[in-house]
């Protein structure tokens, strides 16, 4: 297994939309591309690109471009893709079905074997042939199915209530949906999805376009 630490979390950041580049490029049977076409579809500068790259171990060849499948594949495995996680979702409302109900995750390896609240009209239902349970047996159902990631879609106030359940449960990762920055072990992974955050950044720049139209 190589290590990556050395490799800047910028770069990292972008790998995930090479990974769906590439995967677009193979579904339309595209098997070669350039580093210079690469950067046209993707607007990231081809020397960005070949830098990127390089960080890994330079998959292209000087001339001939770089191999579609290969570089997927290979991006694929250092996001880590290339094996099956086991992970359990923390509010079964709006958000936390929305996310239960969306197939890609578990086709990239992302399997979810239980929901989890505190409302009794849900308790008991299924959703796609997954239980949600009672969030009184969070705690015991991730230490005995070894469970690596909670994904949190509570409301915010119980949000860290919930990740200190989760912690003292071995979690290894937590991808957490609450607006709230929440506080784990230094060995705990969090990744946040502020989706508001982004909203108003796309607020603010509709706003400095109307300012300069
Ligand atoms: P929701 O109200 O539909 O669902 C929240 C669920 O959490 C409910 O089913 C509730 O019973 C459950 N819950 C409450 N206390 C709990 C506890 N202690 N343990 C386990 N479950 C508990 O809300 P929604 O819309 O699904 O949002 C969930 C979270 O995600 C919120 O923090 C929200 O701010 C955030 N969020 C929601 C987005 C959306 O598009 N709906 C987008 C981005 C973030």
């Amino acid at each position: 297994n190589r290590d990556f630490t050395d490799v800047s979390m910028a770069v990292i950041r972008r790998l995930p939309k090479y990974h769906r580049y590439l995967k677009d490029l193979l579904d339309k049977e595209v098997y070669r591309i350039s580093s210079r076409e690469l950067s046209r579809l993707i607007g990231f500068t081809a020397s960005q690109i070949r830098q990127d790259l390089n960080c890994f171990g330079g998959f292209g060849q000087q001339g001939y471009g770089y191999n579609v499948e290969e570089l997927y594949k290979e991006i694929g495995n250092i996001l880590g893709l290339n094996r099956v996680y086991s992970t359990v979702i923390v509010g079964a409302g709006n958000l936390g079905q929305a996310i239960a109900n969306y197939p890609s995750f578990v086709k990239y390896g992302f399997e979810l074997h239980g929901l989890f609240d505190v409302n009794p009209k849900l308790v008991g239902m299924k959703i796609r042939d997954i239980n949600i349970y009672d969030v009184d047996e969070l705690g015991t159902f991730v230490k005995e199915n070894d469970i690596e990631i909670g994904i949190i879609c509570s409301p915010k106030e119980v949000a860290q209530d919930i990740t200190d359940t989760l912690c003292k449960a071995n979690i290894k990762g937590i991808w957490n949906f609450a607006p709230i920055d929440l506080k784990v072990p230094k060995d705990i992974i969090v990744e946040n999805v502020h989706v508001s955050e982004s909203l108003f950044i796309l607020s603010f720049l509709l706003n400095e376009k109307s300012k300069r139209d």
